[in-house]
């Protein structure tokens, strides 16, 4: 895998749409996104860590066992990208100023295999003392690999106040692995936000909506369809967002899941965007989001963490009850809960994806769960027909030493 320049590819007209940077600029300014490029063998292989939880109050000790666990996913994996899809941290235990150390942990096992990863920000990343723009920051200019490399993508592209539109809203071009001017795919990255305002010493505790804003939801039609245009066709797509949609829920709800065709585990009454107090209470408000989501041609599937019991992808093919349009075949997937903070004593692990650039024409991939000891968990492919294939069931393993 090689990272190139996004400025190499792009026109002016793209490069205009990433307005986001002024909000970074008051810290330290972000240039434009670079891109990846599908490697030599033709394929993609991407780890999602999701819900590590780190800087809980139950200790170090339960960081080491996460970082053993990235260590050991990533040595039987050896991924061309890492996604940090989410609750990297537990920001309403960590004192003001500590926030960069504990990044700097998560980030260890991806320094020391000079890595590049892409974050996305969840509700315990949102905090009275955590900066979001700040741990972006902190990501970019200061975390290198050992062969002195950046490596995070993780960027700012819509701007507007960090309470209402987030941060870790942008994208990741893919290019073809034989010519580093075609693009191939598309990684898109949310902010579900949640969590509680940066404002540290005051003691006001204010909390953030759990939904991606309105601002961030144009940006991504508009930027999906300049891209679209530019190229004469549909660009496949994958999307990367911490709080799942409620479609996920209404799925569950239904009796849609099972462990012969949707398999994994499904251990959670799944909280997602849109959520209120009560058992159940829904919003409506990510309505916008799912239908911008399930309106975007191309976009293959959507990974998830936040609900550390569930690890099943599923496929939205059509009607759902109280969700607001038709699924088109698109995917939504859990990740494995990866943190031994956090609730849940589920085996840890991580999902893994696979793209091969040759079946990217026929919108299909492969994903599984690498667990913490080496074992692989619901393997499937999402084609087609994924959610009337039959799989072998998912084994409801926990963690040792618990
Ligand atoms: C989808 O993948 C499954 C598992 O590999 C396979 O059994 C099924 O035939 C595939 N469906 C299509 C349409 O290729």
């Amino acid at each position: 895998m090689s990272i190139i320049l996004f400025a190499l590819f792009c026109s002016t007209a793209i490069a205009a749409s990433f307005p986001g940077q002024h909000q970074l600029q008051s810290a330290r300014a972000i240039p434009n996104n670079p891109g990846l490029q599908f490697n030599s063998d033709g394929d993609l292989s991407i780890t999602v860590f999701s819900d590590l939880h780190f800087g809980e109050p139950s200790g170090e000790q339960n960081d080491w066992k996460s970082i053993g666990v990235m260590n050991s996913v990533l040595d039987h994996e050896e991924p061309d990208l890492v996604v940090l899809n989410g609750d990297l941290l537990s920001c309403e235990f960590v004192a003001p100023g500590k926030y960069k150390g504990l990044i700097d942990q998560v980030a260890s096992p991806l320094v020391s295999r000079s890595l590049p990863f892409a974050a996305t920000f969840g509700n315990h990343d949102y905090s009275e003392t955590c900066s979001t723009l700040d741990i972006t920051a902190h990501m970019w200019w200061d975390i290198k690999g050992t062969d002195g490399s950046k490596l995070s993508f993780t960027t700012q592209s819509v701007e507007g106040p960090v309470e209402e539109v987030g941060v870790s809203n942008y994208y990741i071009p893919v290019y073809s692995s034989s010519n580093k001017d075609n693009l191939a795919m598309l990684l898109w990255f949310f902010d579900s936000k949640g969590g509680h305002v940066f404002q540290p010493g005051k003691h006001l505790d204010a909390p953030i909506d759990d939904l991606v804003h309105d601002k961030v939801i144009s940006w991504f039609q508009k930027t999906s369809d300049q891209f679209n245009q530019q190229n004469g066709r549909t660009i496949p797509s994958l999307a990367f967002v911490h709080i799942p949609v409620q479609a996920t829920r209404a799925f569950q709800k239904s009796g849609q899941h099972s462990q012969s065709n949707t398999p994994g585990l499904n251990e959670d009454a799944i909280g997602h965007q849109g959520n209120c107090p009560g058992f159940d209470c829904y919003t409506h408000s990510d309505y916008a989001f799912m239908k911008a989501l399930v309106e975007t041609d191309g976009l293959m599937a959507v990974f998830s963490g936040h609900d550390h019991g569930v690890d099943w992808c599923m496929k939205w093919a059509n009607e759902l009850p109280t969700s607001p349009s038709k699924g088109n075949g698109v995917n939504f997937c859990f990740n494995r809960h990866s943190g031994f903070g956090g609730y849940s004593n589920w085996k840890r692990g991580a999902r893994q994806i696979m793209v091969e650039e040759d079946k990217l024409g026929k919108h299909e991939l492969e994903t599984w769960n690498r667990l913490e000891d080496g074992s692989i968990s619901g393997l499937v492919t999402l084609n087609a027909t994924y959610g009337t294939d039959r799989y072998p069931k998912v084994e409801k393993l926990v963690s040792s030493g618990e």
